[in-house]
Formats: structure tokens, sequence, C-alpha cells
């Protein structure tokens, strides 16, 4: 089965080809140059980003796979959730191909697709679910923390999510407090390499809490006052550097012990990761390690399909369709707000 998918729900404009597991091609184009002028995504100038670059990204996508339209068996594309204006462009242009081609349209839950990214690996990039296990999977992004028991393919249950900021808005407004660019996350994780993390101590939101939920606006602020009443020290480029790591080290603590300690209860023996933090060094260093120690299997999501991508959702709408889930209408809206049940 050959498939075009489609990615737009947010700032990063993303067209693949899959065919059997197997991703021939995964073009993104990035608009975080655009957005970081403004400290964050601007809504109006991510949709016409993303109508004015999709058509070239999904070219690029079709000639790297060496696949022509009329070999394709499906289309996807993200329906949700995500920036109304942004999945409009792609969920629209998806369906237009599906109906000019007559050929099925799937809709995609991006947070569910994120579930399934960190089985695909390899060189060309595979997703490999023989190997699948039931996992405990967390789902760490700029716009989301949450963490999901994956039952079986296909059959997953939310087990908490963020209250409030997401890890990834954690990283980038603390680090826009420190005077680093948007987005903050990866500059704060390259700045933490050669700082200390015990040198400043901020809170944990609940780590001990017994739900799976996750909080990082006191963290946030909590860094704010830090700033206000120690000004100075963002003059000192070792004392920033201690910053990074001990707010770092304050978000990774949360994650892991939070991840494990819900793999542990739902008896699963597999932990799995994805979304944009989840590049971060220091967090993957811990899970392993947390893993290793606990006796879980750890699945990672490649750097590069941590961040959004449009091969997960290919991978995905592949997966439902070879398990006889029924394709989605031509005229389905986009569902912003979808919750992942
Ligand atoms: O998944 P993603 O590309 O977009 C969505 O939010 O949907 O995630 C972007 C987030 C941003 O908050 C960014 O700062 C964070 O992922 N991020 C990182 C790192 N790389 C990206 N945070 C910490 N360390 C990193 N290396
Ligand atoms: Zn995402």
């Amino acid at each position: 089965m050959t498939i075009l998918a489609i990615e737009t729900s947010c700032d990063e404009t993303s067209a693949a080809v899959v065919r059997n597991g197997e991703i021939l091609s995964n073009a993104v184009s990035s608009q975080v140059e655009l957005h970081a002028e403004y400290g964050g995504v601007v809504p109006e100038l991510a949709a016409r980003e993303h109508l004015k670059n999709l058509l070239l990204v999904a070219r690029t996508a079709l000639n790297d796979a060496k696949v022509s339209a009329d070999q394709l068996d499906a289309v996807a594309a993200t329906q949700g959730p995500g920036l109304p204006m942004a999945l409009l462009v792609g969920l629209k242009a998806a369906q237009a191909v599906a109906f000019a081609l007559r050929k099925p349209f799937v809709g995609i839950h991006h947070h569910e697709a994120h579930l399934y990214s960190p089985w695909i690996s390899g060189n060309p990039p595979v997703a490999d679910f023989s190997k699948f296990q039931p996992n405990v999977s967390l789902i760490v992004s700029g716009g989301h923390t949450m963490l999901v028991l994956v039952e079986s393919e296909l059959k997953h249950r939310v087990l908490g999510s963020t209250i409030d900021d997401a890890a990834g808005e954690c990283f980038d407004k603390t680090g826009k407090m420190m005077g680093l660019a948007y987005p903050a996350g990866p500059e704060i994780d390259r700045l933490a390499e050669q700082g200390n993390p015990k040198v400043f101590d901020f809170p944990r939101p609940l780590l001990h809490d017994t739900s799976d939920d996750f909080s990082f606006s006191g963290l946030k602020t909590s860094v704010r006052y830090f700033l206000r009443d120690n000004p100075a020290l963002l003059d000192d480029s070792q004392k920033i550097r201690d910053l990074c790591a001990s707010v770092q080290a304050a978000i990774v603590e949360v994650l892991v012990a939070k991840t494990i300690r819900a793999a542990k209860r739902n008896g699963v023996r597999c932990v799995t990761a994805s979304g944009g933090v989840t590049c971060n060094r220091a967090l993957r260093h811990e899970l392993a390690l947390a893993c290793k120690k606990n006796g879980f299997a750890l699945q990672l999501a490649e750097k590069s399909l941590c961040t959004d991508n449009a091969a997960m959702i290919g991978i995905l709408a592949e997966r439902k369709l070879m398990h006889g889930i029924p394709s989605s209408a031509l005229d389905e809206d986009i569902k912003p707000g979808w919750e992942l049940a």
C-alpha cells in the first residue's frame, strides 16, 4: 500500500510517502525562523506559510519517493488537534487529492501518530511492528505533555496530561526569560551540557502526586521570581549554563519519574517517547538509565521523527487501513480541539 501523508497542525509543513511500513520520503519545511521573530508561533502566519509551501513540499515528497500520484492507494492528513487554520490547509489539500484520484482519505489524530513514531527506525526508516509490545508512551512537545497506555496496536488510553503548560513550553518560556531565542529548548539543551544541574534548586511539580498529570507553570514562575531577584546572574555565562542545567534537570526528573511510575503501575515492560522535547539529550539519557534500572525496554523516536512530521501520519494511516478501519469522509472537518481518548 502506498500512501501520501500531510501534516500541517502547527509550524511544520510536511509531506511523506510511506509504503508497506517503509518511509520512502519525508519532506519537512520548518517555519521556526519565521516565528522566532515573534517569540512563538503566530497562527495566521503559520497558515499562510503552509499555503505557500504545501504544494512544493508534497511534490518534493513524491519526487524523493519516486512515486507518481497515480501510484497512490490512499491520502492521509492530520485532522487535529492543532491550529485551526493550519490544520485546514493540510486537511483540505489531502481531501482534494483523494477526491481527484478517487482514493480513500484518512484523517489522523496527531498524538495518536506520535504514539507509533518510536517504532520507526533504520535507514531507510521502517516501522517495525513485529517488535511492538504494550507500553507507556510519553508524548512531550511544545503544546502537549501526556502519558498514554498503549495496550495493543491502535488501542490506547490517556493516563494523564499537563494541567497547564507543556514541558516544551516551560523550556521555551524560561529560556526566553534568560534572553534565549525561540524555541529555547534546543539552546537550553546545548548550554546545559556545560552547566551544573545542582547549582540551583527548582521545584519538581507534581513529582510525588499519585496522578499521571503534569504541571509546569509553577516551575516557570519560580524561574521568573528567581531571575527577578538575581538579575545580575544573566551577566555570567557560566551561571546561565548552570541555570539551564538546573531548569532542565527539574523538567527531566519529573518526566522520567512519572513515566517510570506509570509503566510500573500499568504492568507494561516497555516505555516509548516522542515529541519535540524527546530530542533533549538529558531526557534521552535519563530515560535510558531509568528504564535499564527498572528492566523496561525503551523505544525512543529518532530525533528527526520526534518533531512534527508527515511520516508518522502516513504510518498510522497505513496501519489503520491494514486493520480494516474505515477511511474518513472527504468532507470531514478539522478537529482543532480533538482529545486523545
Ligand atoms: O513536537 P514539536 O516540534 O512541536 C510541537 O510543539 O508540536 O516540539 C517543539 C518543542 C519546542 O518547545 C522546543 O523547544 C522543544 O520541542 N525542543 C526541545 C529540544 N528540541 C526541541 N526541548 C528541549 N531540548 C531539546 N533538545
Ligand atoms: Zn507533535
